[in-house]
């Protein structure tokens, strides 16, 4: 079979990881490649962030990968390349997002005993929350957003953090303002709602200020945290710290459409056009490709296997190595082979120890 895969580059460092992703890619599965553009790209081009055409190629996909997208060249325009990525997830349906983080054996700016046991996955809603809600705009003396979130929006994430709970270590961390803000307190009701239908998983709640702090302080005591969209986004950063670095990090975005897979972080600007940026987060994205989109979970742990191994031997300047990207994943593609060929169990085995 061979899969139909669009791939939005971006900008800054977008294209760079994106182009170690599809080799790594291509040495696991026959796929088409079918490229679009998206964000500052496509702003310069279409004058759009998400052209139509683009948006039809994503929706005729099985699955699109993407970069990232932004940077300081539209920061001031009529229309930011953010909006790409924003359009992009409505249009898709996408409104679930799985970004998995975990000590890797990688100096990271934790203590390493506090860091040692840390692996969480944060279950985010892309739907709702600040992000999407109306009226917003600027006015001649200020600006202003609207935060709205839906029983319908909740039920659906809660349901899918705790599902993700139960083949995890069974805990789910919900995370709100519920003290301020009215959304926070339905997102409070409704999650504890959803959580009766659980009753094999644990459920806490945190406030997102004592849980920035908790998070760091005593990060193994957490399994599936349960944001809204604004909360998501800034803990599915912060949790990088357990790894040791941002560029280290997938996601899946999941909802009713082909699903989007992307790292993480932004197009770092800073370091675009170096050859240095780590790869590491496009790569895992395709493992998460491989898995939730293709259906390929013994695949996907191989190529967590390869790039595991990989990093014993090759790292990328933002944690502590020399390599660039073009080597660190030329190390991934030589490890791949042997980790395919391997017995299922033991990849499995490997991969589950998890450290370099
Ligand atoms: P960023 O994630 O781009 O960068 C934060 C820091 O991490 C910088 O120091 C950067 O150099 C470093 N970094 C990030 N990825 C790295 C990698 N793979 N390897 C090595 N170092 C890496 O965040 P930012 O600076 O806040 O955002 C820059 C632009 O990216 C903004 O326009 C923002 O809106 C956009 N952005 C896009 C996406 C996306 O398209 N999915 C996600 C986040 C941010
Ligand atoms: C992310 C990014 C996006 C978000 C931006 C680029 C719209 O930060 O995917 O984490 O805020 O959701
Ligand atoms: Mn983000």
């Amino acid at each position: 079979m061979t899969w139909r895969i669009a791939v939005l580059r971006g900008d800054g460092i977008g294209p760079e990881v994106t182009e170690a992703a599809l080799r790594v890619l291509g040495a696991c599965v026959a796929f088409q490649e079918r490229p679009g553009l998206a964000g500052g790209a496509a702003i310069d081009a279409e004058g759009s962030p998400l052209p139509n055409e683009t948006l039809g190629t994503c929706l005729s996909s099985d699955a699109v990968l993407a970069g990232a997208v932004g940077g300081p060249k539209w920061e001031n325009g009529p229309v930011r390349a953010e909006q790409g990525i924003l359009r992009l997830r409505r249009k898709l349906g996408l409104w679930g997002s799985l970004r998995p983080a975990k000590y890797l054996g990688l100096p990271t700016p934790l203590r390493e005993d506090l860091a040692r046991d840390a692996d969480v996955l944060v279950v985010r809603d892309l739907s709702g929350g600040v992000y999407f809600g109306e009226p917003r705009g600027t006015t001649e003396v200020g600006a202003f957003n609207t935060w709205r979130q839906s029983e319908e929006q909740t039920i659906r994430i809660a349901r899918t953090a705790f599902r993700a709970a139960r083949s995890r270590r069974k805990k789910v961390t919900s995370v709100d303002k519920a003290d301020v803000l009215e959304a926070c307190r339905l997102w409070r009701r409704v999650v504890t709602n959803v959580g009766k239908e659980f009753p094999d998983v644990q459920l806490e709640h945190r406030h997102v200020d004592a849980m920035a702090f908790e998070l760091l302080a005593s990060p193994g005591r957490f399994d599936v945290i349960l944001a809204e969209n604004l909360f998501g986004d800034i803990l599915s950063d912060e949790v990088a710290a357990f790894a040791g670095s941002i560029g280290l990090l997938p996601s899946a975005s999941l909802g009713d459409g082909p699903p989007l897979f992307q790292p993480v972080h932004g197009s770092a600007p800073s370091i675009a056009g170096k050859g240095i940026a780590n790869p590491v987060g496009a790569i895992l994205s395709v493992a998460m490709l491989l898995d939730h989109g293709l259906g390929e979970p013994a695949i996907a742990r191989a190529v967590e296997g390869a790039v595991q191994a990989a990093l014993r031997e090759e790292r990328t300047p933002d944690i502590g190595g020399n390599a660039t990207t073009a080597e660190f994943t030329a190390a991934v593609l030589r490890k791949l082979p042997a980790v395919l060929a391997a017995p299922k169990a033991q990849v499995e085995a490997e991969v589950s120890a998890w450290g370099v």
